[in-house]
């Protein structure tokens, strides 16, 4: 029937992300709390992750509703042994267009190659501080900045174009952006900062502790000259400026106090199937259950576009007006839903 369905505020379906898997090699505070996500956390077992069959199954049926991105996420996405065969089929045999990939970069300096052979098209990698102390902070774990920053470089030899994604916390690590600003300027990645956000349940958000994006561009503009970049696409999460000296652009990802709902058109598959229409929704729709209890693709995509058909989420929109209500809402957590 519908091939290019529209939700409840006339949004179209164009992006959808993957969390290939739930579980993740490093424990940040803002995502994966380590008092949380420890030793006896309930991670996805093998029979519940959609395989490699279905998956490319699951994207068809997307793809059919007029998705043109798929974004691998997780979790750690690199943590997925089958992942640069997974690029690979959505290239060449489902003809995605823009196949992009979100990491922590850590296992990057090993999977670059093959990523880019595979025909990945490019990849954001979290960068949230260059300070070794900081940055071990900062992905609860101790682990070294300086080995993803080696990923990034051995990436961008392969050809692939980087992004970098860095989430500011009030008091944390917002004394570093423009530190942050030169190290990557001088190596052509663009860097985008991000508000921290209330996503999940555990990781203790207040409004205090967000550095608002009007902040964070004054401090640049200081420093370099700023001007705005009109958005590559309609939707695009980050807004971008470039530096008035010609040496590259920044991004600002303002969920909180400049949120995009408005021409969100992204869907979110978990790691087990289950088809999410926002990033804080607390409830996911079973496309795997319906795909193992014997839908045809026809069916499949049926079944996607009548849930985007329904969809009226906007929760950056609401999110003030929630917690001025003291209305906390139940939220998915981030790593099983993938960003
Ligand atoms: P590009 O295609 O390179 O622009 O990627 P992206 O920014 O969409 O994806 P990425 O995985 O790098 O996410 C960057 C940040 O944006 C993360 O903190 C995500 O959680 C956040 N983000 C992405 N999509 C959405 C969204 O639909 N809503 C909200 N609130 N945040 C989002
Ligand atoms: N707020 C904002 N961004 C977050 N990310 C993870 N948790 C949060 C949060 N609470 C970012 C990661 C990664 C991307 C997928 O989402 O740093 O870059
Ligand atoms: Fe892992 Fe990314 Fe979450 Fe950090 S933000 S714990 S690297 S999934
Ligand atoms: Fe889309 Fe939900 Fe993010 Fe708004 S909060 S942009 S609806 S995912």
């Amino acid at each position: 029937m519908s091939s290019d369905p529209r939700d409840q505020f006339s949004r179209p379906l164009r992006d959808l992300r993957i969390s290939v898997t739930d579980r993740c090699n490093f424990r940040c505070p803002y995502c994966m709390p380590k008092e949380v996500f420890g030793a006896d956390h309930a991670f996805l077992k093998d029979p519940q992750l959609v395989s490699l069959p279905e998956l490319v199954r699951i994207v068809g049926a997307f793809r059919k509703l007029g998705v043109e991105k798929v974004r691998l996420t997780g979790g750690e996405p690199l943590l997925r042994v089958d992942l640069p065969y997974f690029v690979k089929v959505l290239k060449q045999d489902l003809g995605v267009p823009d196949v992009a990939l979100t990491t922590n970069g850590w296992l990057l300096q090993k999977h670059a190659a093959s990523l880019s052979e595979a025909g990945l098209d490019r990849l954001n990698v979290s960068v949230d501080s260059l300070d070794e102390t900081k940055a071990g902070k900062m992905n609860g774990l101790g682990f070294k900045v300086s080995r993803v920053l080696a990923g990034i470089d051995t990436a961008a030899a392969q050809g692939l174009p980087v992004k970098i994604n860095c989430v500011v916390q009030k008091g944390i690590n917002d004394g570093e952006i423009l530190a942050l600003c030169d190290y990557f300027r001088q190596r052509g990645h663009s860097l985008r900062f991000i508000e921290f956000m209330d996503v999940g349940n555990t990781n203790h958000w207040s409004p205090e502790q967000v550095v608002p994006a009007l902040a964070i561009i004054a401090e640049v503009h200081q420093k370099w000259p700023i001007e705005p970049v009109s958005p590559a696409y309609r939707g695009e999460v980050a807004s971008r400026y470039r530096y008035t000296d010609g040496k590259g652009e920044i991004g600002i990802i303002s969920s909180v106090t400049e949120p995009f709902c408005k021409d969100c058109h992204r869907a979110r598959l978990s790691a087990d199937g289950q088809l999410f229409t926002c990033l804080f929704a607390a409830k996911g729709h079973d496309v795997l259950g319906t795909l193992r209890k014997g839908a045809n693709d026809e069916e499949l995509s049926e079944y996607i576009a009548n849930i985007w058909r329904g969809r009226h989420d906007r929760y950056s929109d609401e999110r003030a007006e929630l917690i001025a209500k003291k209305e906390p809402r139940v939220k998915v957590e981030m790593s099983y839903i993938g960003g």
